[in-house]
């Protein structure tokens, strides 16, 4: 088993596996990320090898304090970024930026932007430390699969793959950091996710978001069947009444009754608070897709909030 405690020493030793050009899982805030140098060619190809990853797919960097960031993006006197990273740094937000040469193409798939954030994760945080200072981590699953919000999870998908799993418990917000391209003129959400649009508009005024019904995909995060239980999954439309003879999973927001005759069922959060269903989300789905159920339901949440990035991947989960 290669799991291991967050201990002082794990840690430590995950920044040398780390310099080394090996891999490690860390936990963060959001999901857990496949973690490697990403100063090290060799420590990136793998990344990709392990989780099956396409390379026209770009990978984040994760870095633990300002002056790094001023090494890897070019963005002097950009007061626009400052401001932005003064309030939500560290934290769930991914900011796309002109890159440095630093930068290895490989991190980026040859673009001239870098994808980057700094994780509000203690334990993440002390592992970039310990390592050479940037981390490039993609979640921690397997190509299109459901992102793994427990140390469990990321066992079961990718095993022996990786040298070390650093356990964190369950993640805190539970769904990926909200993906902000600002390299163009305007600024664009890419990826709904764990940051409010809504927080966004507030600190920076007008905000494109990236409109998943009309716009065709600007990042392969975008790409329509991602973040996929192996199951088929099916958002409940309440007009529509369900007359399916298989065995149901229902993954349901609160509870409430709704008629669906289901073998199983996951409430989000009893109470209906959309906080606490983002953090439960990815763990129920990873608990009805390894059910004996044939087929998911998912009731809708309300698409304000981190509710955007809930109804997002329940959406591309439903696409084959
Ligand atoms: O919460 C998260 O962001 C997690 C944790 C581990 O930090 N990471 C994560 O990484 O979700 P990943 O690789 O699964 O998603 C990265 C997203 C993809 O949608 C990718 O296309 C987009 O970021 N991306 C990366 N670089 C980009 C770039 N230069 N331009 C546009 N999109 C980019
Ligand atoms: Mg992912």
């Amino acid at each position: 088993m290669n799991i291991f405690e967050a201990t002082r020493e794990n840690i430590i030793k995950a920044g040398n596996i780390l310099k080394s050009g090996s891999l490690v899982v860390i936990p963060t805030e959001t999901v857990y990320g496949l973690a490697g140098d990403v100063f090290n060619e060799k420590s990136l190809a793998k990344i990709f090898q392990v989780k099956e990853r396409p390379h026209f797919d770009p990978l984040i960097t994760h870095i633990a304090d300002r002056e790094i960031l001023f090494k890897l993006a070019d963005i002097e006197g950009n007061k626009l970024i400052e401001k932005v990273i003064d309030k939500f740094w560290p934290g769930p937000l991914t900011l796309v930026l002109p890159k440095k040469d630093i930068v290895p193409d490989l991190a980026t798939s040859g673009l001239s932007t870098f994808a980057v954030r700094m994780p509000s994760n203690e334990i993440a945080l002390e592992i970039i430390r310990h390592s050479n200072g940037a981390l490039a981590a993609p979640s921690a699953n397997p190509f299109g699969y459901l992102s793994p919000t427990t140390a469990e999870h990321v066992y079961s998908q990718l095993g022996d793959k990786v040298d070390m799993i650093i356990d964190g418990g369950l993640c805190q917000i539970g769904v990926e950091s909200t993906v902000l391209d600002l390299s163009k003129s305007k600024p664009v959400v890419l990826r709904p996710g764990a940051l409010s649009v809504e927080d966004l508009i507030a600190e920076l005024g007008e905000v494109e978001v990236y409109n998943r019904k009309t716009v065709t995909p600007r990042a392969p995060g975008q790409l329509a069947s991602h973040y996929s239980p192996g199951k088929d999954l099916i958002i409940l439309d309440h007009n529509i009444v369900i007359d399916d003879h298989r065995k149901i999973g229902l993954l349901s927001f609160k509870g409430d009754k709704n008629g669906i005759n289901y073998s199983t069922r996951e409430i989000l959060s009893t109470k209906g608070d959309i906080i606490e269903a983002a953090a439960n989300l990815f763990k129920a789905l990873h608990i009805l897709d390894d059910s004996d159920v044939d087929v998911i339901y998912a009731e809708p949440v309300p698409e304000c909030g981190i509710g955007r990035a809930i109804m997002d991947r329940l959406y591309k989960a439903s696409k084959k």
